[in-house]
């Protein structure tokens, strides 16, 4: 519990210059791990651990109509994002089951204690079928996550992207 207060706190901190810093380095991953991903027929997608919306901001950009809905655990992130947000942990989110199509992250769930349970989760409120793209920090990276995303999902592609990796992956 503490590690999440400590990380809700860094990230409060940093978000009023976190998109001047990071935003080059993240529309990179978004570029490279969503090249082939429609967002005119996305329908509703869950951006976990959104931050700042800096990935609704790419989107909008390229003009996709993606309905998108960001969940994050720090509220001066969230202040910063322009879409449709949510204040709540990976671990516990508020939604029901199957209520999205898809769900997108970036270089989020690293900072969890249990990255596993976060994956539960994602499973509980994708729907069957729905893509699950993300990347994690290659630092932080361990096989027990793979393992835990091969229980739940059917892996497509993992890959280098930049500082993290990344996975493509389907709801079994
Ligand atoms: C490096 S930032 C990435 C933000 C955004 N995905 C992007 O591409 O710019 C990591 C974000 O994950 C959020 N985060 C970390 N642990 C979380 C958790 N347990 N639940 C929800 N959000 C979390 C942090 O608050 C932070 O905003």
């Amino acid at each position: 519990m503490l590690k999440k207060k400590y990380i809700k706190r860094k990230y409060d901190l940093s978000a009023q210059f976190y998109d001047r810093r990071y935003a080059q380095i993240q529309f990179e991953k978004y570029k490279s791990m969503l090249a082939r991903f429609s967002f005119q027929k996305a329908g509703r997608v869950l951006d976990l651990g959104c931050g700042s919306g800096l990935l609704s901001k790419f989107l909008a950009k390229k003009g996709a109509k993606a309905d998108i809905i960001g969940v994050d655990l720090s509220f001066n992130m969230l202040k910063r994002a322009k879409e449709l947000v949510v204040q709540a942990d990976a671990d516990h989110l508020p939604f029901k089951p199957g209520a999205f199509n898809a769900v997108l992250s970036f270089t989020s769930l690293q900072g969890l204690p249990r990255p596993a349970s976060a994956i539960a989760e994602v499973k509980r409120v994708l729907k069957p079928g729905g893509p699950f793209i993300f990347t994690f920090m290659k630092k932080r990276f361990s096989t027990a996550l793979e393992g835990g995303l091969k229980e739940n999902f059917k892996i497509i592609s993992k890959h280098d992207c930049g500082e993290d990796v990344g996975f493509r992956c389907v709801r079994a």
